[in-house]
């Protein structure tokens, strides 16, 4: 008789946890999303029109342009970069391991703070390579440089990061840099960069060095989450040999022209960022008010968790919210920690959200 027996991932490939976000029931219509950190102010009203436009062209039979070129040009031109060195895909999702599997060799070690996007440690092992993680407490450049291997071959950081929150100073990524062998690549994570004041300084670092990459994305201030788009820019050495393994075709033609008019219309992406900012503010100084201790949040999200003056707790604030259709995300169920993150909506989805807890 023949033996039996399924292909086996692997080893380490089912030890990783389902992200949580892979869990999420399909949302009640008429729920307020706040537990994605998806942007609830939507994209620019053009981006709809661009994608009506692209579908009476009635060319979906044709594949898009190659490399999503159209796209590379318009962030070029954006951004102030070279177009050949930057290159588009469907999200970070997709760049980040991209990037790794192309320059991490097998065996080797990836560096990143313990309060990273937990999808680094899904990143990793599809490079076949060990996340090392360390705390940002005391030094936050010390702890990086301290944990320093001949094995590293690449430092991530999410700037800002989630669910930190936290952001990383350009002096304190560049002190980074500057200690780092030329060989180890430094990527930036810059998923929620327009939330914060860091600008593009980034995307210069990457401009000006041969050994960091920066990536971004259209989910989070271009509200285009749905049509997965983000993308890269660093030297042309680091170019070169992503564009290799890079799919020929990397965008569909609808997100192609959705991330064209969303980038073209940038005082739309200006005034949310901007309403974002003031109701981030506002819903930290409640939650403070309320006796609640708030993190950092330099992203469009805030994390609560309780603090020496609450008498109420995370359950509590969880189920009122759930009750009454607003879903939150608690970070239990990224690593157990006793938070709560929340994203910040519109002007009327935050007014529901302190009329449930009635802070
Ligand atoms: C820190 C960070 N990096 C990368 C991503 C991936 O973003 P996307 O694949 O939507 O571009 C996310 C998504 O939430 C994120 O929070």
């Amino acid at each position: 008789m023949i033996e039996t027996r399924s292909p086996v991932p692997r080893a380490g490939i089912l030890d990783v946890p389902l992200y949580p976000g892979a869990l999420l029931p399909e949302p009640i219509p008429g729920t307020i999303k706040l537990n994605s950190n998806e942007n609830l102010f939507g994209p620019s009203p053009n981006v709809y029109e661009a994608i009506r436009a692209e579908l009476r062209r009635g060319e979906l039979q044709y594949y898009p342009a190659v490399e999503a070129r159209t796209l590379n040009v318009a962030l070029a031109a954006h951004y102030g970069l070279e177009s050949d060195n930057v290159l588009t895909m469907g999200g970070g999702e997709l760049l980040l391991p991209t990037i790794l599997q192309t320059f991490v060799h097998p065996d080797c070690e990836i560096l990143c703070y313990n309060d990273g996007f937990p999808k680094y440690l899904n990143y990793s092992l599809m490079a076949t390579a060990s996340l090392i993680t360390v705390s940002r407490e005391g030094d936050a450049v010390s702890q990086i440089l301290g944990a320093l291997t001949p094995r590293t071959t690449a430092v991530l950081i999410d700037n800002p990061g989630n669910p930190s929150g936290r952001l990383l100073p350009i002096e304190d990524v560049r002190a980074i840099w500057q200690n780092l062998r030329s060989d180890i690549l430094l990527i930036l994570d810059e998923a929620y960069v327009e939330y914060c004041d860091f600008g593009d300084a980034g995307l210069r670092l990457a401009t000006e060095t041969e050994n960091t990459l920066v990536v971004r994305t259209f989910s989070k201030a271009y509200a285009l989450a749905g049509m997965r788009v983000g993308w890269v820019n660093g030297h042309i050495n680091l170019i070169r040999p992503l564009r290799r393994i890079l799919p020929s075709f990397p965008l569909s033609r609808l997100s192609l022209v959705s991330a064209l008019a969303a980038l073209a219309d940038q005082d739309h992406l200006k005034r949310s960022v901007a309403e974002l900012r003031c109701l981030r503010d506002d819903a930290a100084s409640r939650f403070q008010r309320a006796g609640w201790d708030v993190g950092p949040c330099e992203g469009n999200f805030i994390v609560i968790r309780r603090g020496i003056h609450t008498s109420d707790d995370l359950g509590r604030v969880f189920s009122s919210l759930k009750d009454g259709g607003v879903l939150v995300r608690p970070l239990s169920e990224f690593r157990g920690e006793s938070a709560l993150r929340m994203t910040i909506g519109r002007a009327v989805d935050m007014a529901r959200v302190w009329d449930l807890l009635r802070i």
